[in-house]
Protein backbone atom coordinates (compact mmCIF):
# COMPACT_ATOMS: atom_id res chain seq x y z
CA UNK A 1 0.00 0.00 0.00
CA UNK A 2 1.32 3.60 -0.70
CA UNK A 3 1.28 5.53 2.38
CA UNK A 4 -0.81 8.41 2.38
CA UNK A 5 0.24 11.53 4.35
CA UNK A 6 -2.68 13.10 5.70
CA UNK A 7 -2.31 17.22 7.16
CA UNK A 8 -5.20 17.80 9.25
CA UNK A 9 -4.81 21.82 9.48
CA UNK A 10 -7.50 21.74 12.31
CA UNK A 11 -8.87 25.72 12.64
CA UNK A 12 -5.81 27.21 11.06
CA UNK A 13 -5.08 29.05 8.92
CA UNK A 14 -6.60 32.08 9.58
CA UNK A 15 -7.29 33.61 6.19
CA UNK A 16 -7.70 31.89 3.03
CA UNK A 17 -4.32 33.81 1.36
CA UNK A 18 -2.68 31.83 3.51
CA UNK A 19 -4.69 28.81 3.47
CA UNK A 20 -3.30 28.87 -0.52
CA UNK A 21 -0.12 30.18 0.39
CA UNK A 22 0.58 27.21 2.22
CA UNK A 23 -0.97 24.26 0.20
CA UNK A 24 0.88 26.04 -3.29
CA UNK A 25 4.00 25.67 -1.00
CA UNK A 26 3.39 22.00 -0.42
CA UNK A 27 2.03 21.27 -3.82
CA UNK A 28 5.06 22.82 -5.25
CA UNK A 29 7.84 20.88 -2.35
CA UNK A 30 6.18 17.30 -3.62
CA UNK A 31 5.88 17.98 -7.51
CA UNK A 32 8.57 15.15 -7.94
CA UNK A 33 7.11 12.78 -4.96
CA UNK A 34 4.91 9.84 -6.47
CA UNK A 35 4.98 6.71 -4.41
CA UNK A 36 3.40 8.73 -1.50
CA UNK A 37 0.17 10.10 -1.64
CA UNK A 38 -0.52 13.62 -0.09
CA UNK A 39 -4.29 14.41 1.25
CA UNK A 40 -4.79 17.64 2.93
CA UNK A 41 -7.61 18.71 5.19
CA UNK A 42 -8.07 22.29 5.57
CA UNK A 43 -11.30 23.84 7.61
CA UNK A 44 -14.63 23.32 5.27
CA UNK A 45 -14.63 27.28 4.33
CA UNK A 46 -11.12 27.16 2.58
CA UNK A 47 -12.36 23.60 0.92
CA UNK A 48 -13.46 24.68 -2.47
CA UNK A 49 -10.61 27.48 -3.43
CA UNK A 50 -8.14 24.63 -2.15
CA UNK A 51 -9.75 22.18 -4.82
CA UNK A 52 -9.58 24.18 -7.47
CA UNK A 53 -5.79 24.88 -7.00
CA UNK A 54 -5.32 21.60 -9.08
CA UNK A 55 -2.43 19.12 -8.35
CA UNK A 56 -1.58 15.55 -7.16
CA UNK A 57 -2.81 16.61 -3.50
CA UNK A 58 -6.42 15.01 -2.54
CA UNK A 59 -8.29 17.20 -0.41
CA UNK A 60 -10.20 16.18 2.26
CA UNK A 61 -12.82 17.14 5.47
CA UNK A 62 -12.18 17.24 8.99
CA UNK A 63 -15.93 16.37 10.07
CA UNK A 64 -19.47 15.81 8.78
CA UNK A 65 -22.62 15.31 9.94
CA UNK A 66 -24.99 12.16 9.19
CA UNK A 67 -27.86 13.75 7.81
CA UNK A 68 -27.70 14.50 4.01
CA UNK A 69 -30.13 17.48 4.28
CA UNK A 70 -31.89 19.42 6.42
CA UNK A 71 -32.89 22.01 9.31
CA UNK A 72 -29.77 21.43 10.70
CA UNK A 73 -28.04 24.89 11.38
CA UNK A 74 -24.78 24.75 10.84
CA UNK A 75 -23.95 21.70 9.67
CA UNK A 76 -22.13 20.33 6.53
CA UNK A 77 -23.20 16.67 5.23
CA UNK A 78 -21.34 14.51 3.35
CA UNK A 79 -23.01 14.60 0.01
CA UNK A 80 -22.03 18.38 -0.01
CA UNK A 81 -18.38 18.04 0.46
CA UNK A 82 -18.23 15.01 -2.11
CA UNK A 83 -19.99 17.45 -4.30
CA UNK A 84 -17.07 20.32 -3.67
CA UNK A 85 -14.69 17.56 -4.92
CA UNK A 86 -13.41 16.15 -1.51
CA UNK A 87 -11.84 13.07 -1.47
CA UNK A 88 -11.64 12.26 2.41
CA UNK A 89 -12.72 13.44 5.63
CA UNK A 90 -11.97 12.70 9.08
CA UNK A 91 -14.14 11.42 11.46
CA UNK A 92 -14.17 10.73 15.28
CA UNK A 93 -11.27 12.36 15.93
CA UNK A 94 -10.31 13.08 19.81
CA UNK A 95 -11.05 16.93 19.00
CA UNK A 96 -14.43 16.36 18.12
CA UNK A 97 -14.53 13.59 21.06
CA UNK A 98 -13.46 16.37 23.65
CA UNK A 99 -15.06 19.51 22.45
CA UNK A 100 -18.20 18.54 21.09
CA UNK A 101 -18.78 15.71 23.21
CA UNK A 102 -19.06 13.16 19.94
CA UNK A 103 -20.17 9.71 21.63
CA UNK A 104 -18.87 6.61 19.68
CA UNK A 105 -22.33 6.51 18.38
CA UNK A 106 -22.79 9.70 16.33
CA UNK A 107 -19.59 8.53 15.20
CA UNK A 108 -21.20 5.70 13.71
CA UNK A 109 -24.02 7.74 11.84
CA UNK A 110 -21.17 9.88 10.22
CA UNK A 111 -19.11 7.04 9.29
CA UNK A 112 -21.94 5.51 7.23
CA UNK A 113 -22.85 8.67 6.10
CA UNK A 114 -19.05 9.28 4.65
CA UNK A 115 -19.24 5.65 3.46
CA UNK A 116 -22.85 5.98 1.75
CA UNK A 117 -21.64 9.52 -0.01
CA UNK A 118 -18.13 7.69 -1.66
CA UNK A 119 -15.83 9.58 0.91
CA UNK A 120 -13.00 7.69 2.23
CA UNK A 121 -13.54 8.28 6.20
CA UNK A 122 -10.70 8.69 8.22
CA UNK A 123 -11.88 6.80 11.57
CA UNK A 124 -9.58 8.12 14.61
CA UNK A 125 -9.09 5.92 17.25
CA UNK A 126 -6.63 5.98 20.35
CA UNK A 127 -6.77 5.84 23.81
CA UNK A 128 -6.32 9.13 26.56
CA UNK A 129 -3.51 9.23 29.22
CA UNK A 130 -5.50 7.60 31.86
CA UNK A 131 -6.46 5.13 29.72
CA UNK A 132 -3.16 4.33 29.29
CA UNK A 133 -1.57 4.56 32.33
CA UNK A 134 -4.41 1.68 33.55
CA UNK A 135 -3.62 -0.44 30.82
CA UNK A 136 -6.90 0.15 28.73
CA UNK A 137 -5.39 0.85 25.37
CA UNK A 138 -6.25 -2.11 23.96
CA UNK A 139 -10.02 -2.40 25.38
CA UNK A 140 -10.47 0.90 24.59
CA UNK A 141 -9.27 0.58 20.92
CA UNK A 142 -11.45 -2.31 20.80
CA UNK A 143 -14.68 -0.58 22.10
CA UNK A 144 -14.29 2.47 19.84
CA UNK A 145 -13.56 0.11 16.96
CA UNK A 146 -16.55 -2.20 17.58
CA UNK A 147 -19.09 0.47 18.42
CA UNK A 148 -18.16 3.42 14.99
CA UNK A 149 -18.06 0.09 12.64
CA UNK A 150 -21.25 -1.05 14.10
CA UNK A 151 -23.87 -2.25 11.20
CA UNK A 152 -20.92 -1.71 8.57
CA UNK A 153 -20.07 -5.15 8.67
CA UNK A 154 -21.54 -6.45 5.32
CA UNK A 155 -20.38 -2.84 3.49
CA UNK A 156 -17.30 -5.49 2.57
CA UNK A 157 -17.70 -3.14 -1.76
CA UNK A 158 -17.21 0.04 0.29
CA UNK A 159 -14.75 -1.01 3.16
CA UNK A 160 -11.60 -0.30 1.28
CA UNK A 161 -12.10 3.63 1.03
CA UNK A 162 -11.88 3.32 5.12
CA UNK A 163 -9.13 4.26 6.95
CA UNK A 164 -8.37 3.36 10.64
CA UNK A 165 -5.61 6.09 12.29
CA UNK A 166 -4.25 5.17 15.74
CA UNK A 167 -4.38 8.83 17.50
CA UNK A 168 -3.58 8.36 21.11
CA UNK A 169 -5.02 11.17 22.66
CA UNK A 170 -1.75 11.66 25.20
CA UNK A 171 0.37 12.02 21.96
CA UNK A 172 -1.50 14.75 20.01
CA UNK A 173 -0.33 18.01 20.14
CA UNK A 174 1.92 17.24 22.88
CA UNK A 175 5.22 16.91 21.31
CA UNK A 176 5.53 13.19 23.12
CA UNK A 177 5.10 10.79 20.54
CA UNK A 178 4.27 7.06 21.14
CA UNK A 179 7.03 5.02 20.44
CA UNK A 180 7.50 2.75 17.22
CA UNK A 181 6.96 -0.53 19.07
CA UNK A 182 4.05 0.70 20.97
CA UNK A 183 2.51 2.01 17.47
CA UNK A 184 3.23 -1.02 16.08
CA UNK A 185 1.75 -3.12 18.47
CA UNK A 186 -1.86 -0.76 17.93
CA UNK A 187 -1.36 -1.45 14.12
CA UNK A 188 -1.51 -5.55 14.82
CA UNK A 189 -4.42 -5.14 17.33
CA UNK A 190 -6.46 -3.17 15.43
CA UNK A 191 -5.83 -5.58 12.22
CA UNK A 192 -7.10 -8.38 14.56
CA UNK A 193 -9.99 -6.62 15.66
CA UNK A 194 -10.97 -5.66 12.16
CA UNK A 195 -10.26 -9.61 11.13
CA UNK A 196 -12.66 -10.50 13.81
CA UNK A 197 -16.20 -8.11 12.68
CA UNK A 198 -14.93 -9.00 9.03
CA UNK A 199 -12.28 -11.15 7.83
CA UNK A 200 -8.39 -10.71 7.33
CA UNK A 201 -8.85 -10.57 3.52
CA UNK A 202 -11.33 -8.03 3.52
CA UNK A 203 -8.83 -6.31 6.79
CA UNK A 204 -5.82 -6.39 4.45
CA UNK A 205 -7.51 -3.51 2.44
CA UNK A 206 -8.18 -1.24 5.34
CA UNK A 207 -5.46 1.47 5.63
CA UNK A 208 -4.37 1.79 9.03
CA UNK A 209 -2.32 4.93 10.18
CA UNK A 210 -0.45 6.82 12.90
CA UNK A 211 -0.92 10.42 14.01
CA UNK A 212 0.44 12.24 17.21
CA UNK A 213 3.38 14.60 17.45
CA UNK A 214 4.34 13.65 14.06
CA UNK A 215 7.68 15.61 12.39
CA UNK A 216 10.08 14.87 10.22
CA UNK A 217 12.47 12.78 12.82
CA UNK A 218 10.31 10.47 13.64
CA UNK A 219 7.46 9.93 10.68
CA UNK A 220 9.87 7.24 8.48
CA UNK A 221 9.97 4.96 11.67
CA UNK A 222 6.12 4.56 11.49
CA UNK A 223 6.18 4.10 7.63
CA UNK A 224 9.34 1.80 7.44
CA UNK A 225 9.86 0.37 10.82
CA UNK A 226 5.97 -0.01 12.06
CA UNK A 227 5.36 -0.91 8.57
CA UNK A 228 1.79 1.88 9.38
CA UNK A 229 -0.01 2.93 5.85
CA UNK A 230 0.19 6.35 6.53
CA UNK A 231 0.47 9.18 8.73
CA UNK A 232 -2.20 11.77 10.10
CA UNK A 233 -0.28 15.06 10.71
CA UNK A 234 -1.37 17.67 12.88
CA UNK A 235 1.08 20.84 13.90
CA UNK A 236 3.49 20.24 11.77
CA UNK A 237 1.52 19.73 8.30
CA UNK A 238 0.86 24.16 8.96
CA UNK A 239 5.16 24.62 8.53
CA UNK A 240 5.19 23.38 4.79
CA UNK A 241 9.17 22.40 4.78
CA UNK A 242 8.51 20.21 7.17
CA UNK A 243 5.33 18.67 6.27
CA UNK A 244 7.56 18.44 2.60
CA UNK A 245 10.18 16.75 4.73
CA UNK A 246 7.79 14.41 6.59
CA UNK A 247 6.49 13.00 3.07
CA UNK A 248 9.76 12.92 1.65
CA UNK A 249 11.11 11.07 4.27
CA UNK A 250 8.16 8.33 3.58
CA UNK A 251 9.18 8.07 0.52
CA UNK A 252 9.34 4.04 -0.49
P1 LIG B 1 -0.36 16.64 16.07
O1 LIG B 1 -1.89 16.36 15.78
O2 LIG B 1 0.42 16.15 14.87
O3 LIG B 1 -0.27 18.13 16.22
O4 LIG B 1 0.00 15.90 17.30
C1 LIG B 1 -2.32 15.16 15.17
C2 LIG B 1 -3.81 15.15 15.02
O5 LIG B 1 -4.49 15.80 15.81
O6 LIG B 1 -4.35 14.51 14.11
Amino acid sequence: MKPLIIANWKMNPQTLVEAKKLFNLVKRGTRDVDNVGVVICPPFVYLSNIQHLKSNIQVGAQNCFWEEKGAFTGEISAPMLKNLGAEYVIIGHSDRRKYFDESDEMINKKLKAALKAGLKPILCVGETEKERKNNKTNQVIRRQLVRNLRGIENWKLKIENLAIAYEPVWAIGTGNPCRVEDASRAFVFIQNVLAKIYNSKITARVRIIYGGSVNSQNAAGYIKKAKMHGLLVGGASLDPKEFVKIIKSCEV
